[in-house]
């Protein structure tokens, strides 16, 4: 039976379809040296990886799989996949595109609604017992802040929807897109025009690190940022500096540069709201998911035209 190689954890349903079609190794689960002698005995029984799209595919695992037909990232991002090997390979790269908008844009909303109304501290204040001994906090008001979106693709699309209802939203982008939000080329720009500045833009070599101290800076000390894109898209380490030294009111993250390793700097402030990578984590968006993983493989392995292919 040909084998699949599954890179991280996937939703129950999944994994039982996968294993219906394939002999699934839970590559996750093995240790360096397993993994070695595994790819000495049986590397040419490879078709497929799996993997979620904060995972994608190894550059020496693919390399290391003479057999390997397709790379199916059960998500949108692509950017941990070598497409030139790949392409070079005739391996086939699939995605889910369309399956996780929506979700990654409510999510925005939320993080952004608990950053500035504090509702986790507020949570914590009523669980903990404080509240008769006080109130909590003022927090920040929403409505009628300036939101600029970094990246403005269909997630950063449906964010500036939702956003659109409690203020002027403006965004940057490669290029001027026919919307009724403001445009800026930059990235510093878009920030000082911001009071919140949310990173909705794919994760590639031109927007590492594009959100640095100098865009930080340019957002301010009234100014917070939602990341919702990839943990690489912003300079980390900028970020806990500019967070300890007020330059920046706050963040909320649900992305980080090594996850799921979080800074202790970023775990132990209080300006910040923090979610594991939990965007598109639903029932409803990861069946959808799931089911376009599976169409993606099915037709690949009938050598047929894979429904979302990005190579
Ligand atoms: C995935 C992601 O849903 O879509 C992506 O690229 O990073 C996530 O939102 C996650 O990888 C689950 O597999």
């Amino acid at each position: 039976m040909s084998v699949a190689l599954q890179l991280n954890p996937l939703s129950a349903s999944l994994e039982t379809d996968l294993a219906r079609r394939l002999e699934v190794v839970r590559w996750f689960e093995l240790g360096e040296d397993a993994r070695a002698q595994w790819l000495k005995d049986r590397a040419p029984e490879v078709v497929a990886i799996v993997a979620g799209g904060h995972v994608g595919g190894p550059t020496q695992l693919i390399q290391a799989l003479p057999h390997l037909k397709i790379v199916a990232i059960n998500g949108v991002g692509y950017d941990k996949v070598d497409l030139a090997l790949a392409r070079s390979r005739g391996v086939r790269v699939t995605t889910t595109p369309g399956t996780l908008t929506d979700d990654v844009a409510d999510l925005a909303v939320g993080l952004i609604i608990s950053l500035l109304r504090q509702i986790p501290a507020a949570d914590a204040h009523v669980r903990s017992g404080a509240w008769p001994s006080g109130e909590q906090p003022l927090a920040r008001k929403v409505t009628g802040r300036r939101f600029g979106i970094l990246g403005l693709g269909h997630i950063g699309g449906a964010i500036a929807t939702r956003l659109a209802a409690f203020g002027p939203v403006a965004y940057a982008s490669r290029n001027r897109k026919p919307v009724p939000y403001e445009f800026h080329a930059d990235p510093g720009v878009l920030a000082v025009a911001s009071d919140v500045l949310v990173v909705a833009c794919s994760a590639n070599e031109t927007t590492r690190h594009m959100v640095d101290a100098g865009v930080l800076d340019a957002l301010g000390p009234d100014g917070w940022l939602v990341n919702v894109s990839r943990g690489s898209v912003v300079d980390e380490a900028a970020l806990v500096q500019a967070l300890e030294t007020g330059r920046i009111a706050g963040a909320a993250l649900d992305v980080f540069e090594n996850e799921p390793q979080v800074p202790e700097a970023l775990r132990a402030s209080p300006k910040v709201v923090l979610t594991p990578h939990i965007a598109s984590a639903t029932i409803e968006t990861r069946k959808a998911m799931a089911d376009l993983v599976l169409a993606n493989l099915d037709a690949v392995l009938r050598g047929e035209e894979p429904p979302t292919p990005v190579i």
